[in-house]
């Protein structure tokens, strides 16, 4: 076990109770401190983990102990604070989405590189033990030529979670496709491929006062010949498990929640799964899975202390967010888009 990395975090909102657990629970990382616009907020998350509270970000990157900053602000601020991290020579682990302008993203994602930092970006989904079960059947060849993709994350938000910076367009990036079915359409890319074509629409179904999307639904053209759906809300009532099916020539499978609830391959018979693998649903905005985050944690600390590529790069999120991007173009303008 190489020396234990130092981790400072940037943004004490609802998602770090589950950053701040994995990280205390991974021995080789040492939350150093804390900061958060809101001041009295950082210092009580810094009283109750015994760390540092920092009055601003310049001085939590300035602090040579920390060598690892987990951005979790609005995707907004991630940009500049990428270029802030990066500059001072810290690693960072972002909150997806990365940010909000894939051509910012794209320059920050070069300067990391330029800087010799490692960017990662959290997709703790890949980590799912469903999503590394589907990853290896892909690998292996166990569905076949893969033929289609579905992608739907019907879920509900209330009227209140809009009352944030959920509903703008300029500090959130987007709506339902960026904050909440960028996960399950971050594995869809990753089983499937790059993309050629894109065809959407994006709607304000049920949260009419809102800047962003609360629905999408888009068509998918990959390069590989298949093809893909998204349908996604945060506007239905009461909300179902996110889901991913792919089929192929020789097998499909199902992922409902985080769980693979179907999996049939005629070369991978005594495999089967027709009830389900044990796993965890995610409807609630905050509460995930901690056990797949500290996985994410872990694979990015083998790519600091090995200068290896992390599971999840700045590219591929940047890849991701240039997708999305498409589909809104597609909405605006009423026709596909050709990446
Ligand atoms: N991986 C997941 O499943 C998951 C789940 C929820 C949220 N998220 C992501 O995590 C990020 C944060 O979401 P959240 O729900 O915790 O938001 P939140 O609004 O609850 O918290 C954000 C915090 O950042 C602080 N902040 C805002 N601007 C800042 C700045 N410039 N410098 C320092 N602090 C600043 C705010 O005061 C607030 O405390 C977002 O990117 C979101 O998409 C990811």
């Amino acid at each position: 076990m190489g020396e234990k990395i130092g981790v400072g975090l940037i943004g004490c909102g609802a998602i770090s109770k589950a950053h701040i657990q994995a990280i205390q629970e991974l021995p080789d990382l040492n939350l150093i401190g804390v900061t958060d616009r809101d001041v009295s907020l950082a210092a009580r998350i810094a009283e109750s983990t015994n760390t540092k509270s920092y009055p601003n970000s310049i001085d939590l990157v300035s602090d040579p102990d920390i060598n690892l900053v987990v951005l979790l602000t609005p995707p907004y601020y991630h940009e500049e604070l990428i270029s802030l991290c990066a500059n001072h020579g810290k690693h960072i682990l972002a909150e997806k989405p990365v940010g909000v302008d894939v051509n910012k993203i794209k320059t920050y994602v070069d300067l990391c590189k330029q800087k010799g930092t490692q960017l990662s970006v959290v997709s703790q989904h890949r980590f799912d033990p469903s999503a590394l079960f589907l990853r290896e059947k892909i690998d292996q060849q166990k569905l076949g030529k893969l033929i289609t993709a579905n992608c739907t994350v019907h879920w509900h938000r209330p009227k209140s979670y809009y009352d944030s910076w959920h509903r703008s367009k300029s500090l959130a990036g987007g709506g339902v496709l960026v904050v909440q079915a960028i996960h399950t359409i971050d594995l869809m890319l990753w089983y499937m491929g790059d993309v050629e074509t894109v065809f959407g629409y994006t709607d304000r179904a049920v949260h009419t006062d809102i800047e962003v999307e609360d629905t999408a639904v888009a068509c998918l053209k990959f390069k590989s010949g298949a093809h893909g759906m998204i349908s996604a809300t945060t506007g239905t009532y009461p909300g179902y498990p996110s889901q991913l099916d792919i089929f192929g020539s020789s097998g499909s499978i199902s992922i409902v929640g985080d769980e693979v609830s179907f999996y049939s391959s005629r070369l991978d018979q005594e495999n089967s799964i027709t009830d389900g693998l044990k796993g965890e649903t995610n409807l609630d905005h905050g509460n995930i899975s901690v056990a797949s985050l500290k996985a994410q944690y872990k694979d990015v600390l083998s790519a600091i202390r090995n200068q290896s590529t992390p599971v999840v790069t700045g590219d591929e999120a940047a890849k991701t967010f240039t997708i999305l991007e498409a589909i809104y173009e597609s909405s605006r303008a009423g026709k596909a888009i050709r990446l």
